[in-house]
Formats: C-alpha cells, structure tokens, sequence
C-alpha cells in the first residue's frame, strides 16, 4: 500500500473511498446526520461507520488534535484493509496533523506477518492525502520527514518481532552491518575475545549459557559539521529467559522483545541518518542471549566489571543492568558525548509504577527531563520522569561487592535499576545521562493507539522529534 501527497482539491482525486472524521458536535450539522445516527455512530473516539453506498467511511474523533487524529487514523485503516477498496482518500484539514494521519496509517496499519504461511493480502493499494491552500513544498517535507520516522519504527518493529531462534547476539550483529551498509553508517563489532580483552565481565556473565557468542555493536552516523554529538546505548537482550533465576513460564513468554532498546537504537540511527541531522549519531548495543546451563553465572557470583566496581549478582535476571553498566563504561572511553541515552526493557516495576503506555525516564538533569518530556509531547509517545533518591540508592548496598544487581527491597524497583546504571556514569556525564526504561512501552499483546499486537518500536519517534530540535 502506498501513501501519497497530492496538491488538489479533495473532490479532483478519484479514489474509492473518502475518509471523514467527525466530531461528536459536528454529528449533528453534518450532510449524513440522518443516515450516521440511523446507522448508530455517535462519533466517539476510535469508532467507525462504513457508508458503502456513499463510498465514505466516517471516523470518530475526540478533537482534530494530533494524538485523536493519530489513534483514528490507526482504526481506519484496519477497516480499509478489511475491505476490497483498492483507494481512498483524506482531505489534510491542518498542517500540524499531517504527521498523525500519516503516523497512523503506516503504524496503525503495519502487520508482521513473516511466519503466516497464508498471510492475508489487503485490497488496499493507495491512500491520497489532499492537500491544498497550504504550502505545498512545506507540507511535502514533513510528509517525507513523517514518512522516514515512521518507516523506521516499523524497522524496530521488524526485529524485536522476529523469533528469538532468528535474532540472537551474531545474527542482531548482521542486522546491524546490513543496516551500516545500506545507511553508509561505521560499524564495528566486538566478538566475545574483544570483550574479554576490555574486561567487560558482567556483560560476558550475563551471556555465559548461551551457545551464541555475545557481541557490542558500535554503529556510527558522522555528518561533517555536527552540531552536537550523541551515544545511544540499547540492551539488546535476545531472550531473557531469567538465566538460574529461572522466570516462571508465563513471565517468559515475550522475551524475545528484550532486545527493543538495541532495535530502538538501530531504528533511530537509521532515521537520523536518513533525515540528514547535523548530529554525530554513536550506537552502541550490547548484544546477549540469557539462558541456563552448567556454565552459566550464578546469584552469589561476583562479577569485576569494565569500571573495576565489583557487582554482587543476587538474581540473574537482573541481567540488563550487568550488560549496560559494561556497555555504558565503554561508550564513555570511546565517544565524548553531549548527551547519552540508554534504551532498555529494564524492569517489570516500571509497568507496575506507569502502566503499560508511559516509558520510565530517569536521570540527573531537570533540564534535560523537561526537554525529553516535550520532545514526548511532540511525538505522541508519554514519557514519565521518576526521580532518583539517597534512600533507595542504599538498598543497592552489598555486604560483600561494591553493588548488588538488585535492592534488597522490591518497591522502587525502577529506580533502583536506573540507579544502579547511574553508578556506571562518569561524574562528568551525570548531567548528560538519561535512561529511557520501556519494559511497558515496547511491547504489546492488545493494540492501543497506533500500535498493533507486538513490538510498538518505543523509543524511535520520542527520540527523532528531540534529536530534530536539538540546539
Ligand atoms: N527483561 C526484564 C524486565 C521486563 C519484565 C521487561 C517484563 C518487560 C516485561 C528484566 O531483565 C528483568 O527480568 N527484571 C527483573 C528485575 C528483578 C529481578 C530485580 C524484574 O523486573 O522482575
Ligand atoms: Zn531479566
Ligand atoms: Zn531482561
């Protein structure tokens, strides 16, 4: 199915269909009123009422605002795609909510089906966005510039999708050297031998058990001039089954997506990279598989990380935080950044403090909350700040290490996490530092605004839209 921007007149493009939204105080007033209220629509928000006979499909809006008209656009085209119309059209009521419609038809109408042995095989063939009395060369470049972000969240999408017996820590490392080549990215991949011999030991615990080689991935966009420079560090968990700290069967399921704050990562340099940013772009992901058998770490193992501070393992499937303090300390020696973000499905305790749609943001610097938050304002993706304090901070304490991998009390437990990263952040990078927690957010088995059944690609359209106003 393609998208396209026309610069016509709506009624001088001849598609099948003609997509309305529709207010509920516009109900009333509207051409259709009778037949809509016969047919029982009342506008709300997410719902949708086919005139076959008129050849328009009326959908129900809260406000034209972006977030509505995003959601909206999401169930349209999983109506369209359920019909046999081959065309349709929508007239572009406002410049600001190109990019939600656009948003939620690529999102809302994305599929994976690579294991169906039949997939299903929509009808629809072309939507025309209308676009007239504006700025059409203005309105071309965000379409593109839509487009190109939206593409690169069904990216993310693709792989965290993918089966955890396709992407392991070599085979994410293919993806990662096909993606460089086709984006001109640098791409460097550190084998098991290159961590031993950086002394990464806790990242290196973590992959222990698995018959897949853990591997770093370092992809690089350098445009000539950049205006700032920024490390983007993912955990890139191939599957997580808990490792000795087993997780119960029911727990497990979905693991495979322990790996979307590395294919957030890969989503983003790709975007940025296709947008052009005068930013300098370094991607960092720490790729591992967490699985048991006799040589795997166990709780009560000491592990000597890169940065020398010693880690008490008390559960193995705190085993995020083991890869990341590893990978963070590398990406600190090797790129002086002005910011670092890490990625990271980190714990079940940020879903029980946010909920399922909000990402966990945490870090030092208020200023860089307050930017992160609009740039998630922006992008329709909710972001939530939790705040570091002295007194969780003590439960991290070990008996016998410098740190354990877990609090010795469950309440706060993404913080705790985010805390324990903090103490892998060099004291000239505290207030550079933001850790995204998406455990939540990546991930979905019940479609909700433009997300369909797996993997959303959190992560992607909050950092394009901060990286693109970046000073
Ligand atoms: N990958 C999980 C976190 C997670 C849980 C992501 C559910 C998505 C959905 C992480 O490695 C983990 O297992 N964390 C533990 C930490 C605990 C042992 C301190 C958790 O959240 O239970
Ligand atoms: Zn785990
Ligand atoms: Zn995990």
């Amino acid at each position: 199915m393609s998208i396209k921007l026309i610069n016509k007149n709506i009624s001088d493009i001849d598609s099948e269909i003609l997509i309305e939204f529709l207010k509920k105080d516009e109900l009333v007033g509207c051409e259709h009123s009778d037949i809509l209220q016969k047919a029982g629509f009342k506008a709300e928000q997410d719902t949708t009422c086919f005139l076959y006979e008129k050849g328009i499909l009326f959908c129900g809006v809260d406000s034209k605002k972006s977030d509505d008209l995003r959601s909206a656009a999401s169930c349209m085209i999983k109506m369209l795609k359920s019909s046999n119309y081959k065309s349709a059209k929508i007239s572009v009521i406002s410049k600001s909510t190109l990019s939600a419609l656009v948003e939620g038809i690529v999102l809302g109408g994305y599929e994976f089906n690579e294991y169906k042995s039949e997939p299903k095989k929509a009808a629809l063939e072309e939507i025309s966005l209308a676009v007239n009395d504006f700025d059409f060369s203005e309105l071309e470049t965000i379409f593109n510039e839509t487009l190109i972000v939206a593409n690169a969240t069904c990216f993310t999408r693709d792989i965290v999708n993918r089966a955890p017996q396709e992407i392991n820590p070599q085979t994410l490392a293919h993806v990662a050297q096909t993606l460089a080549y086709d984006n001109s990215l640098l791409c460097n991949i550190l084998q098991e031998d290159d961590l031993a011999k950086e002394n990464m030991n806790a990242m290196l615990a973590v992959g222990r058990a698995s018959v897949h080689g853990s591997a770093l991935i370092h992809l690089a966009y350098k445009p000539a001039n950049p205006k700032k420079v920024i490390t983007l560090v993912g955990k890139g968990l191939t599957y997580d089954s808990g490792g000795l700290s087993l997780k119960a069967p029911t727990s497990m399921v979905t693991m495979k997506m322990d790996k979307a704050g590395a294919c957030a990562v890969l989503g983003i340099i790709k975007a940025v990279s296709e947008l052009k940013l005068d930013i300098e772009i370094h991607a960092f992901i720490g790729a591992v598989e967490n699985m048991v058998g006799g040589n795997a770490y166990k709780p009560d193992d000491v592990l000597v990380s890169r940065s020398k501070t010693t880690i008490e393992v008390r559960n193995t499937d705190a085993e995020g935080r083991l890869v990341l303090a590893d990978v963070l300390d590398y990406a600190q020696d090797k790129v002086k950044a002005d910011y670092i973000f890490d990625f990271a499905t980190l714990t079940g305790a940020c879903m029980i403090a946010l909920g399922q749609y909000t990402t966990g943001l945490m870090g030092h610097s208020h200023k860089l909350k307050h930017d992160i938050s609009r740039a998630g304002n922006d992008s329709g993706e909710m972001i939530s700040s939790l705040p570091f304090n002295k007194h969780l901070k003590k439960l991290l304490k070990s008996e016998i290490a410098d740190i354990s991998n877990t609090a010795s009390k469950p309440y706060g437990g993404a913080i705790t996490a985010g805390m324990f990263l903090d103490k892998f952040i060099r004291d000239e990078n505290k207030n550079k530092w933001m850790h995204f927690d998406i455990a939540g957010t990546a991930y979905t088995e019940t479609p909700w605004d433009c997300n369909v059944y797996g993997a959303t690609g959190a992560g992607v359209r909050l950092m394009c839209e901060f990286l693109r106003d970046i000073k």
